[in-house]
């Protein structure tokens, strides 16, 4: 086979700019893997590069992880062979074929399915870089959730209460909430009746009321103000994400009332090198086999389909993890 199928996108906008086209194969090159992909994980970074919100060069080959079997390797790969069952996180997962950096590629643990791999690892390991760098989260500690409904979200809450800690959750509605309780949040609060209310509620689960050790947020600008609101003294912001847009400009003075740490972090930025990927995708995996991490698959579409994985998640009406199915 000398084509295959990718979605690429060769201009900023709605679901209509994703393109469904034939590509070379690529050949794999030096110290890369050459994958056939089984299954491709959606996030919502995906959406961010199709809106323009994250600076590419056009045009681009969508998706941001996938699991799938090695088809060749390239020069000076020895740690994968063909026939291996993998994982990755490398743009351009929505295609048949993907040639990846070993040192981003994974072999997907033995009782795991491919679509299971899939569906955890860019998320597991955003989840698990920011619970132990980001802030590292201490038992007894209590954080703030948002968004503990959604595939980061859910992730977040189990691994956090694995970490020994209290989960307050947010969610907009009483069955994501419900969801985020059976995944272990401790408090749930609804954050869709405004932020005086959310703030309050999420006060209200705190020690003495003084607020959180720390807070995960991948909301960004309609969370962000609320957040600084109900961290206690010395607490850690941790903003990863932009799913209401991004957080406005802010005059850095207002950390100083109660010298809150923020971070803006990117887990790429964590599992940079080969090494912290290993150590990282292994932790997580074994979160997984010991049972401490359900992976919470959404819904699995066919590539054809694209489109509408992206507007129900743009759409907010789904929970845990949506995938790909090639
Ligand atoms: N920094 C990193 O390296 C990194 C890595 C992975 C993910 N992320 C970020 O983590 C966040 C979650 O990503 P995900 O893939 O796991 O998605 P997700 O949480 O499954 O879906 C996004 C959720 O955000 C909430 N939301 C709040 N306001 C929204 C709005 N105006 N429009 C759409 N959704 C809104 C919705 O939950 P409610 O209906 O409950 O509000 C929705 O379900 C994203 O911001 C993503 O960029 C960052």
């Amino acid at each position: 086979m000398t084509t295959n199928r990718a979605v690429q996108i060769f201009k900023h906008g709605g679901v209509e700019v994703l393109q469904l086209n034939q590509i070379p194969v690529p050949t794999p090159g030096p110290g890369e893997v050459l994958i056939k992909t089984a299954y491709a994980g959606v996030n919502y970074v995906d959406v961010y590069y199709r809106t323009g919100l994250y600076p590419i060069a056009l045009p681009f080959n969508l998706g941001s992880e996938g699991a799938g079997i090695v088809e060749s390797v390239g020069a000076g790969v020895t740690k994968f062979k063909p026939g291996d069952h993998v994982v990755h996180m490398s743009t351009g997962a929505y295609a048949d074929f993907i040639a990846v950096p070993q040192k981003i590629v994974a072999h997907v643990p033995e009782d795991f399915s491919l679509e299971v791999a899939a569906a955890i690892l860019v998320q597991g390991l955003t989840a698990l870089t920011m619970l132990r760098e980001s802030y590292e989260v201490k038992k007894g500690d209590t954080i703030l959730v948002h968004a503990a409904a959604g595939g980061t979200g859910l992730i977040l809450v189990q691994l956090a209460k694995a970490l020994g800690a209290t989960v307050i959750a947010t969610a907009s509605s009483q069955e994501k909430l419900d969801i985020a309780k059976a995944h272990g949040a401790d408090y749930l609060v609804n954050y869709s009746h405004g932020e005086e209310q959310w703030v309050n509620e999420v006060l209200a689960h705190t020690k003495d009321g003084e607020g959180v050790e720390a807070v995960y947020d991948g909301v960004g600008k309609a969370t962000f103000d609320g957040g600084l609101k109900v961290l206690k003294r010395k607490g850690t912001f941790v903003s990863f994400g932009n799913a209401s847009g991004a957080v406005d400009p802010f005059k850095i003075n207002r950390l100083g009332e109660k010298n809150i740490k923020l971070l803006r972090p990117r887990v790429f930025a964590y599992v940079y090198t080969q090494e912290e990927f290993e150590y990282y995708s292994n932790e997580l995996f074994k979160y997984v086999k010991a049972g401490q991490l359900k992976v919470n698959i959404h819904k699995t579409y066919a590539l054809e389909d694209l489109s509408q994985a992206h507007r129900d998640i743009e759409g907010r009406g789904t929970t845990g993890k949506l995938v790909i199915k090639l």
